[in-house]
């Protein structure tokens, strides 16, 4: 039995962030987990690995489709599936291991196993019990279930099978046309698949700004993708690896099927706290499954806090970074805060979407006076050499004080562009702060300047 300030169950992105905060601060800290690596969802089989396929799909898609534009004659090149899947691997390992590193690093222990918590100040790990002063649960989410549809992570896979298919489907349905089945459906359609999405609401990506909605959904039809909106999926049957989706359209309630040689079930995903014993305990939880927690991550069980997809919030590796930190401060005493203002949210489609702050219908919904700034990419240089013209900058701003209110953009390197306007706004900035700041040229970040621009006398280049 070993003794720590702190144990933190779970090493995705907010239990081994919180884990090396902890560490600096003074605090003697473990993590547990199950898992043959560290990372979590998001190193393993999330974020990391679907960023490799995104990337390799994408430089052939250049290749495809830009290449001889710019002189670079010759045949594209072919897919070679298992060295896609090998080099996604590889970059897996290179992540999970510079975890690994980071832990010896910053002398954090890695209890091998699966966490239960017997009671507060005990965790047990196959029959060892250690104790901590504090325990943190950073146990993530998983796949959230649909009626009818049972996932095999063969012929109907989830985002994790969907990262490993045998091969590429001539014809993949994705249910949901949310973040993974727009980032996923993009990589099938780029390696050759033909992609239809099954989407109940009747605009894709939900609570995005209107505007981008509709423009994303344009670009991506125009890529090839296909749509069947406002239609809820009833049930998916297998038959010798093939797949047929049932679905109802909420219009007139018309029942149609589609056939796939994979289906990707993409319609969210909850909290995972299984095993954990949070039932026994008494840990308060929402009727949604997740952990409740006060502002300081403390569940009403002293010495128990939760952070990242098990409690309230966007489920977003970099929300859980920023609450494991501030759990990690919390616990040394500090006063740390999460700005939950100013969290992005970025779809790493080609071009990106990125978002940050109010969108104009939460706006208008709150009767506030706001203007917009645009510009789009098609007035930057930049863009235009490099075939990323596709797309805009919207900054809204109050309309008396200039203040930026949000902003949201889709285009080259939106999710990088994001964080000038994310530190903005943390500044609690005007558009004209952005305005008067000189952007270096040729760069898509003058595009961000210029829409600031265009929110008081005008863009330049529009
Ligand atoms: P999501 O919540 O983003 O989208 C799910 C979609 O499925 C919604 O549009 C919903 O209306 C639709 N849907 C629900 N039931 C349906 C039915 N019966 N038939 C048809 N459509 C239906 O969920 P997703 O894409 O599974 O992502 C899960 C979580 O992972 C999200 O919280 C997301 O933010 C996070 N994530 C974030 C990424 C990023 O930041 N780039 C990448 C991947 C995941």
């Amino acid at each position: 039995m070993s003794t720590y300030d702190v144990i933190i169950i779970g090493s995705g992105p907010g239990g081994y962030v919180s884990a090396i905060r902890c560490a600096q601060l003074g605090l003697k800290t473990a993590v547990v987990e199950g898992r043959d690596t560290l990372g979590g969802t998001c190193l393993n089989v999330g974020c990391i690995p679907s960023k490799a396929l995104l990337h390799s799909s994408h430089m052939l898609h250049e290749a495809e489709h830009n290449f001889a534009a710019m002189g670079l004659k010759g045949k594209s090149p072919s897919v070679d599936w298992k060295q896609m899947l090998a080099y996604k691997d590889d970059v897996i390992g290179q992540n999970t291991k510079g975890i690994e590193f980071l832990f010896k690093k910053n002398k954090v222990d890695w209890i091998k196993g699966w966490a239960s918590i017997p009671e507060a100040g005990k965790v047990k790990v196959g029959e060892e019990v250690h104790e901590a002063k504090h325990i943190v649960i950073a146990t993530g989410s998983e796949v959230s279930d649909l009626k009818g549809v049972e996932v095999d992570e063969k012929t109907v896979v989830s985002s994790t099978g969907a990262l490993e298919l045998n091969k590429i489907p001539k014809k993949l349905v994705v249910i949901g046309a949310g973040v993974i089945g727009l980032e996923l459906g993009s990589v099938y359609k780029r390696l050759g698949a033909e992609v239809t999405v099954i989407e109940f609401l009747d605009k894709i990506t939900p609570g995005m700004d209107g505007e981008i909605q509709k423009v994303f959904q344009r670009t991506l039809k125009k890529q090839g993708l296909e749509f069947v909106m406002g239609a809820a999926v009833q049930g998916v049957t297998t038959k010798g690896g093939k797949a047929t989706v049932t679905y109802k359209l909420r219009k007139d309630d018309s029942e149609a099927t589609i056939d796939a040689d994979t289906v990707l079930l993409a319609t969210g995903r909850r909290p995972y706290t299984d095993g954990l014993g949070l039932d026994k305990l008494g840990v308060a939880m929402s009727e949604r499954g997740q952990i409740k927690t006060d502002d300081h991550y403390a569940t009403n069980i002293k010495g128990i806090y939760a952070i990242g997809d098990a409690i309230d919030g966007p489920m977003l590796a970099h929300k859980a970074e920023d609450e494991g930190m501030a759990c990690a401060e919390g616990l040394a005493g500090q006063k740390p805060h999460v700005n939950y203002g100013v969290i992005p949210g970025v779809i790493y489609t080609h071009p990106e979407v990125a978002t940050v702050g109010q969108t104009e219908e939460q706006l208008k919904d709150e009767g506030r006076a706001y203007k917009v700034g645009k510009f789009s990419f098609m007035g930057n240089g930049r863009a235009k050499a490099n075939f990323a013209g596709d797309g805009f900058v919207k900054i809204l701003a109050d309309q008396e004080t200039d203040r930026i209110l949000g902003a949201h953009i889709i285009g080259p390197m939106a999710g990088d562009l994001i964080h000038e306007i994310c530190v903005a706004m943390e500044f609690g900035a005007a558009a004209e702060d952005l305005a008067r700041t000189c952007h270096a040229h040729p760069t898509y970040s003058e595009a961000v300047r210029e829409a600031a621009l265009a929110c008081g006398d005008g863009a330049i280049h529009a």
